[in-house]
């Protein structure tokens, strides 16, 4: 269970991260060129932020599992003090949450603005911000945080 599931949240950040590129690259270009805010783009802001969700949930499941986060709160004294183990427990946890937060609220937000250039600035800016946020927490292999490969095998 533990495996697999690691397995899909390593995966899963690549349609994360795709997505909110594109989400980011539509709603900038709408926004330059005052295009109408289609239902193309209403899609993509729902489906990024779906797709953002089932991450977070994931991410969970991998929380209450990982063998790593149980020792690191059996041991939480003398652990905190371990980079490698309060990376996952406490880092990345905490800025995946907060990027994830603001994707929903951008979301939230967007659909209810009432000019479509307002639409497009809010998707832009929060869904850029989230994406920030996101690139630094990843455990990239290049990371000076944390490591981990680009792709786990299941
Ligand atoms: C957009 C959100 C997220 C992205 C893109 C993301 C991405 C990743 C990646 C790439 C890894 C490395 C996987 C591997 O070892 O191959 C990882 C590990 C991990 N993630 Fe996330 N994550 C996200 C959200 C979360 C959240 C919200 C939680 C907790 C509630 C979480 C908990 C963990 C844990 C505990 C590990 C390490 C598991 C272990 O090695 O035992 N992640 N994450």
């Amino acid at each position: 269970m533990y495996s697999t599931v690691l397995a899909l949240h390593s995966l899963f950040r690549w349609f994360v991260l795709i997505s909110l590129c594109y989400a980011i690259y539509r709603a900038y270009s709408g926004y330059v060129n005052k295009y109408e805010f289609s239902m193309l783009d209403n899609k993509v802001r729902h489906w990024t932020a779906t797709i953002a969700h089932i991450q977070l949930i994931l991410g969970i499941l991998v929380y209450i599992k990982s063998p790593i986060i149980q020792y690191y709160f059996s041991d939480f004294k003398n652990l905190i003090s371990d980079w490698d183990f309060t990376f996952f427990g406490l880092i990345h946890f905490a800025l995946m949450i907060s990027a994830v937060v603001i994707i929903t609220i951008g979301s939230a937000k967007a659909k209810r603005k009432k000019t479509d250039p307002e639409k497009f600035k809010t998707i832009l800016v929060t869904y850029a911000i989230a994406l920030f946020i996101i690139f630094i927490a990843i455990p990239w292999p290049f990371s000076p945080l944390a490591n981990r490969p680009y792709i786990r095998p299941f």
